[in-house]
């Protein structure tokens, strides 16, 4: 079997092939980062156009990397939500010309969900070696920790009430003036300061508090400690600065990571995903979370792309039993199949 994958959720356009072994047979991802740079974020309207104006020079590019024709196509999944409205509806637009031209299953896809299915990628690893597991899905949209007691089981018990940590990041980042997207660019400073050089606010650690995420108050925080700087913050500062925000910002991930996993002691295998978890801070700092196995993405996938679309497509298409329900190329059939399971 050969799955397409289709992701166009937010500011990359992305397209992937992958083979029923879950092998990438190409990975395409046109980033927009360049266009939306001047307005400091994701312009949706642009966003949007860009995605149709890239979409299928990517499709024919990923066809043409992994050796494969139209014919070869077996299924094709795509990025159904969440996301902007007017990007998701290019990627989706463009998957059901496909699937009704070639009269092959559209398997809509959860993007969240996918990120998970991300950090396995390239791993060697069997599915059903991986689960249970608890996965934490930290992203520019999403702080979501799930439990999933078996690969599609995606039962979601913590997600922030306000910022997700990513657009946590990407907001401190602004308020620096260190450009979009921040998280890479905190980091890269954070490494030259001192994380204990400013106190921060120990965010969310009320015991009622326990089983959320939140980022807003801290980005405030950020606000008023950076009104009272001298400008232009010396060099040495903003170090300092970088490193004793990222400290608390995954200070906070990892204090949760290991408060909700004492309540699931059944629970072995720790999956990491999301954007930022190119973060070697953060990839330190869950290393020394007691789990048996934790599995972070490679680099290539920790951001948007379409092979973790394709790999979950994958997932879910070899485990039903009701093939003809993705062929009507509707959400309802796919929501009919997913509440059946
Ligand atoms: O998963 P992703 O590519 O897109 C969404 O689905 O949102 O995540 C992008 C987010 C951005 O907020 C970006 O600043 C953050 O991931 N990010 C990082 C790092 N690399 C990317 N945050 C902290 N440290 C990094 N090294
Ligand atoms: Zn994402």
């Amino acid at each position: 079997m050969i799955y397409i994958g289709i992701e166009s959720s937010c500011d990359e356009t992305a397209i992937a092939v992958i083979s029923d072994k879950n092998r990438v047979l190409s990975s395409k991802v046109s980033s927009q980062i360049e266009v939306h740079k001047k307005y400091g974020g994701v312009v949706p309207e642009v966003a949007a156009r860009e995605h149709l104006r890239v979409i299928k020079r990517l499709y024919i590019e990923a066809l043409i990397e992994a050796n494969i024709s139209e014919l070869d196509i077996d299924a094709i999944c795509v990025t159904q939500g969440p996301g902007l409205i007017g990007a998701l509806l290019v990627g989706v637009g463009f998957a059901k010309g496909l699937a009704r031209s070639l009269n092959k299953p559209l398997i809509p896809i959860n993007h969240v969900h996918a990120h998970i299915y991300g950090s396995l990628l390239e791993k060697n690893l069997s599915v059903d070696s991986v689960f249970p597991a608890l996965a934490l899905v930290v992203s520019g949209g999403h702080t979501h920790l799930y439990v999933m007691n078996h690969s599609l089981d995606f039962n979601l018990v913590s997600s922030s009430i306000d910022d997700a940590c990513g657009e946590c990041f990407d907001k401190v980042a602004k308020l620096l003036g260190l450009g979009y997207p921040g998280g890479v660019e905190i980091e890269k400073l954070a490494k030259l300061g001192d994380s204990y050089s400013i106190n921060m606010p120990k965010m969310m650690s009320k015991p009622e508090q326990k089983m959320s995420f939140s980022f807003s108050g801290l980005k405030t925080h950020m606000l008023y400690l950076l009104d009272k700087e001298e400008k232009p913050i010396e060099n040495k500062r903003l170090s300092n600065i970088c490193s004793s925000f990222q400290s608390e910002a995954i200070g906070q991930l990892v204090r949760k990571l290991k408060s909700i996993s004492s309540d699931f002691p059944d629970i072995e295998n720790l999956i990491i995903s999301g954007g930022v978890s190119a973060n070697l801070y953060f990839r330190d700092s869950v290393e020394k979370l007691n789990f048996k196995r934790i599995i972070f993405p490679e680099l290539l996938y920790c951001s948007d792309n379409a092979a973790m679309i394709a790999s979950l497509g994958h997932e879910i298409y070899s485990r039903t039993t009701r093939k003809d329900v993705f062929f009507d190329c509707t959400w309802s059939a796919y929501s009919r199949y997913m509440e059946k399971r």
